[in-house]
């Protein structure tokens, strides 16, 4: 109902088939772009000898036939595979224009505008890329026989071709799997008949204790982000292909009736094992419940519809999930059963340190990438000063800094004081 798999969480337990019939052309051409395109910013001296044949591969996309979806049944696994495939050729198409190209509106052609935004209209998701195309439908075994693990999955589509930017969705992936642990403990807190007998309170905290691991696992995790994922390389060549539709060249679907379509891009705040945390403790990005200490004027400042915003680019079933873990108020239970109390603060401070970790991360990748100079292959960038000014943001335009340390802050107000 809820599309949580026991073993593998949010992840599907198998890889998603690629499309067959009419629809392996999407495919063929997603192979073909990784070895043709590069940024449309790259001045370097390999952009530069596949020019050309990108052109070609634009060019031969704007002519392909306007498929029909409904060709692909309901089947919600054929969806998901056609929406990773679409959103990553939206991604190659928009990011490889040069950017003389991109000058007032970028124009999504229709034989890719018209199949995407049915795809995803059929989905309930928006149609640009999100956490679930690059990290929970983007990869297959290495032995198929095996069951699913780090060592045992391989990412297919990498934008940039680069390490890091494979070693970013490992990353990712590596937190996703903790959150089976995750999900388990949840689902058995949630679910606990008579949760104030004395029983029930003794295996509570056993469950907080055996969370604050699983947390503090996650906070190694991305602790140790920059060992495999090269923060210069991250920011210059894979992070641009994520982006979605600025204000400087807002994206047009042709052949689409005009909608306010969510057009972000993909983000880890979109991922639904971090959310589970917040809705399971009950934290309150959006400031609605008056917790103290009050928000500070940076708080404020900073968009605390983020984390609402981040679910509409999760997939229907993984927001209901979420959804229903919120509607359990384990806090208002902590609160109404003091000897839960401090078991809930320690669970509640492991995950404040998780978000002053990834501050840390934020400001190395961003932050401090955004004075650096491009990694040599990549020439001198073409970049108006609007988009540099742009990419130093977080995903929806926030200051990296502000909304991070807001969501700090949130999850420290989360904490139960003594009354
Ligand atoms: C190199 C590693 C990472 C970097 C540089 C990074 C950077 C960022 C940035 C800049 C944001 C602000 C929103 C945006 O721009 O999308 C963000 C948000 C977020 N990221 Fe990460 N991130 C990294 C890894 C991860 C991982 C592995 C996870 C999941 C476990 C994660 C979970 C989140 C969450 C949940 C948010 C929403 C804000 C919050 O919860 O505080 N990030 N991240």
């Amino acid at each position: 109902m809820y599309d949580v798999d026991p073993d593998t969480g949010f992840f599907p337990s198998q890889p998603l088939r690629p499309l067959s019939g009419e629809f392996s052309l999407w495919e063929k051409e997603l192979v073909e772009a990784r070895s043709v395109l590069k940024l449309g910013i790259d001045r370097g001296q390999e952009a530069f000898a596949k020019c050309a044949l990108g052109e070609q591969w634009r060019q031969r996309l704007r002519s392909w036939p306007v498929l029909d979806v409904t060709e692909l049944g309901d089947g919600i696994r054929a969806l998901r595979r056609a929406h990773y495939v679409l959103t990553c050729l939206l991604h190659f198409y928009v990011h490889s224009l040069p950017p003389s190209q991109r000058q007032g509106q970028t124009i999504i052609p229709k034989p890719l505008a018209v199949p995407l935004v049915a795809v995803s209209q059929k989905l309930k998701l928006p149609p640009v890329l999100t956490f679930a195309d690059i990290v929970l439908w983007n990869w297959e075994f290495v032995d198929p026989e095996q069951p699913l693990s780090l060592k045992n999955m391989r990412y297919v589509n990498v934008f940039s071709g680069t390490d890091t930017e494979r070693n970013f969705y490992l990353l990712s992936a590596a937190a996703e799997l903790k959150g089976v642990e995750m999900l388990k403990i949840i689902e058995r807190v949630v679910n606990i008949p008579c949760p104030t007998t004395q029983s029930a309170i003794a295996a509570i905290k056993r469950d907080f204790e055996e969370l604050v691991r699983v947390i503090d696992d996650l906070t190694t995790i991305i602790g140790d982000s920059s060992q495999t994922v090269h923060p210069n390389t991250f920011y210059w060549a894979a992070r641009p292909w994520w982006n979605g539709s600025n204000g400087a060249a807002p994206w047009v679907f042709e052949g689409v009736p005009p909608s306010s379509f969510d057009l972000g891009g993909a983000s880890a705040g979109q991922s639904s094992v971090m959310h589970a945390l917040d809705a399971f403790l009950d934290v309150d990005h959006g400031l609605k419940q008056g917790r103290q200490p009050a928000p500070s004027a940076e708080n404020r400042r900073a968009d605390t519809g983020f984390m609402e915003k981040m679910r509409r680019y999760m997939p229907e079933e993984h927001r209901d999930y979420l959804a229903q873990v919120q509607k359990r108020h384990v806090r208002d239970l902590v609160q109404r059963t003091p000897a839960l109390r401090e078991h809930y603060n320690m669970t509640v401070a492991a995950l404040k340190k998780f978000r002053d970790i990834h501050i840390r991360v934020g400001t190395l990748f961003i932050i401090s990438q955004a004075k650096s100079t491009p990694p040599a292959n990549m020439g001198t960038l073409d970049i108006s000063p609007e988009e540099g000014e742009s990419r130093s943001k977080g995903t929806g335009g926030n200051p990296v800094s502000t909304l991070l340390k807001a969501g700090r802050d949130a999850t420290q107000r989360t904490l139960l004081k003594d009354e």
